[in-house]
């Protein structure tokens, strides 16, 4: 009977000596840094000297990854939750603010019926989360000439749920044998056709105007996480112009650019791209106990070989990554004027390990398939390569670090001074401790006792239809009745 893997807790290790020992018992390559550095001595206080953004250059080496919300109006619209959250990314002394959190281009796009929707009625609500994150910023760190933001544009796909917290309605680029039994894809009609993809493109035009009325720096156009762009990367089976080969499946990115600058629009675009994917995973039910989920295990995809379902896979071995594509993706944002690419991987409905590293998984999740810090990384040498062919023109930012902990800043000192990547993203770390990178520059440590566990607890509550949030860490969640209506569903899981 297979044994779930022993996992040895970031905390336990005592010193960046462990740290390092515990990393070469796995085989990896993840150098760190003996120390923290302070001041202009750290290369995460250096300027990106290379690129602009909206005629700016980014002040620093670390950014705020978007994080959806949970917490909008019916209608899209912001509230006094939304507005905190972006408050707290301007405080963090991040100079590169990557999207914020995923914004709905249409009502029906949305992930949660509570998500933002980047559109004329809510337009001065986001001027308001700009210009509260603007003066956060000032306030905390002097000046905002060196702080680039961008809102990131959505159409959530396969994972619409834009009216009920409980209830999928996908739209999806084709039709994926794994998949579609997961996310209640059932009839050919969920699939886009040509002729609505035009309007779509048109909706990220009036996106991307809005945006630049209320003075964001660039936007992002998702192509990461399952999230519909993302999938039409792997439309391999698409029958028509957006489907098939890769000129084919790279379409709507290229006809939503040329058709945001052919109205005149200038602003700045950047892209997140999930740089590889894996086939979905599920618990192994063999070692599922109740209250515990079993470790994860790929599904059974031995029926779908060679597997064209899924973007910067190995088709023949499709738990192993293929950058080919990825790379020719790259230059085709480059060729495309794009400024930034931020890469990320997998999905966190399917594949979340390799996504976002946790020790302890969502309420609903398989406990983890291999140490964290394989999938930390993974991440990281694959934006290694990535960032070692990628023309000098584009800034990469890396993600997946927050697993780290008290050795985050130790690694992203190391992979930022060695051009493995130009900025170093941090999610849920910031959601737990905004300050990590300004304490760490400043100070040479960090507050132990804020450091994000992966408790996973902020995605927990949303798939139990609660706000996002660290409940764990910051006392604004934990003193909400939710964080006991999130004990209670931990306790219960698989009973
Ligand atoms: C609560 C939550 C919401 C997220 N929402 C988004 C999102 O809206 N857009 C996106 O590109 N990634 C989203 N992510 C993924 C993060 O940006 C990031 O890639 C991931 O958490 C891994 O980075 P980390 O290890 O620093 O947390 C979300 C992650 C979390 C935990
Ligand atoms: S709930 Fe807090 S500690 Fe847990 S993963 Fe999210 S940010 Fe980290």
């Amino acid at each position: 009977m297979p044994e779930p893997v022993k996992l040895v807790r970031i905390p336990t290790l005592k010193s960046v000596a462990d740290f390092r020992k515990h990393i070469e018992s796995l085989g990896l390559d993840l150098p760190c840094e003996d120390s923290i550095a302070v001041g202009s001595a750290s290369p995460l206080t250096q300027p990106i000297d290379a690129v602009t953004v909206n005629g700016k250059k980014i002040g620093n080496r670390f950014a705020i990854q978007p994080m959806e919300g949970w917490d909008g109006t019916s209608t899209g619209g912001i509230t006094d939750e939304v507005v905190r959250r972006w408050q707290r990314f301007g405080e963090s002394g991040a100079k590169l603010i990557y999207g914020g959190e995923a914004m709905a281009v249409r009502p029906d796009g949305r992930a949660n019926p509570n998500q933002l929707i980047i559109n004329d009625e809510n337009k001065s609500g986001l001027a308001k989360i700009l210009t509260t994150l603007l003066d956060a910023h000032r306030q905390r760190c002097g000046s905002s000439t060196d702080l680039v933001i961008g809102f990131q544009l959505t159409h959530s796909g396969r994972f619409c749920k834009p009216n009920d917290k409980f209830r999928m309605e996908p739209r999806v680029a084709y039709r994926h044998p794994l998949l579609d039994p997961k996310f209640k894809v059932t009839s050919n009609e969920q699939v886009w056709t040509d002729e609505e993809i035009e309007a779509l493109i048109q909706d990220y035009v009036h996106a991307a105007k809005i945006a630049a009325d209320v003075g964001a720096d660039f936007v992002d156009i998702k192509h990461c996480h399952g999230y519909l762009l993302h999938e039409f990367l792997s439309a391999y089976t698409r029958p028509g112009k957006y489907g098939g080969p890769f000129e084919n499946r790279t379409r709507i990115l290229r006809e939503i650019i040329q058709a945001i600058r052919a109205g005149g629009n200038k602003i700045d675009i950047g892209i997140r791209l999930s740089a590889f994917d894996f086939v979905p995973f599920k618990p192994d039910a063999a070692l599922s106990r109740p209250g515990k989920l079993g470790p994860g295990v790929p599904e059974d995809f031995s029926h779908c070989l060679p597997y064209c379902y899924a973007f910067g896979v190995n088709q023949n071995n499709p738990i192993e990554y293929d950058l080919t594509e990825t790379f020719q993706f790259i230059d085709l944002c480059h060729q495309l004027g794009v400024k930034i690419v931020n890469l990320s991987a997998g999905s966190p409905y399917y594949n979340p390990h390799i996504q976002r590293p946790a020790i302890y998984p969502p309420s609903d999740g398989y406990q983890p398939p291999e140490d964290p810090v394989v999938g930390v990384a993974r991440q990281i040498n694959v934006v290694r390569q990535l960032k070692a062919r990628a023309p000098k023109e584009l800034v990469i930012v890396g993600t997946a670090y927050s697993y780290l902990q008290e050795y985050l800043p130790h690694v992203a000192q190391y992979t930022v001074r060695h051009g493995w990547t130009d900025i170093v993203g941090i999610g849920r770390m910031v959601l737990a401790y905004p300050e990590i990178f300004a304490d760490a520059v400043s100070r040479g440590t960090v507050a132990t006792k804020s450091i994000c566990r992966t408790f996973s607890d902020c995605t927990t509550a949303p798939r139990n239809g609660m706000i996002s949030g660290c409940y764990p860490l910051d006392k604004y969640y934990s003193a909400k009745p939710e964080f006991q209506k999130l004990k209670e569903v931990k306790k219960n899981v698989g009973a």
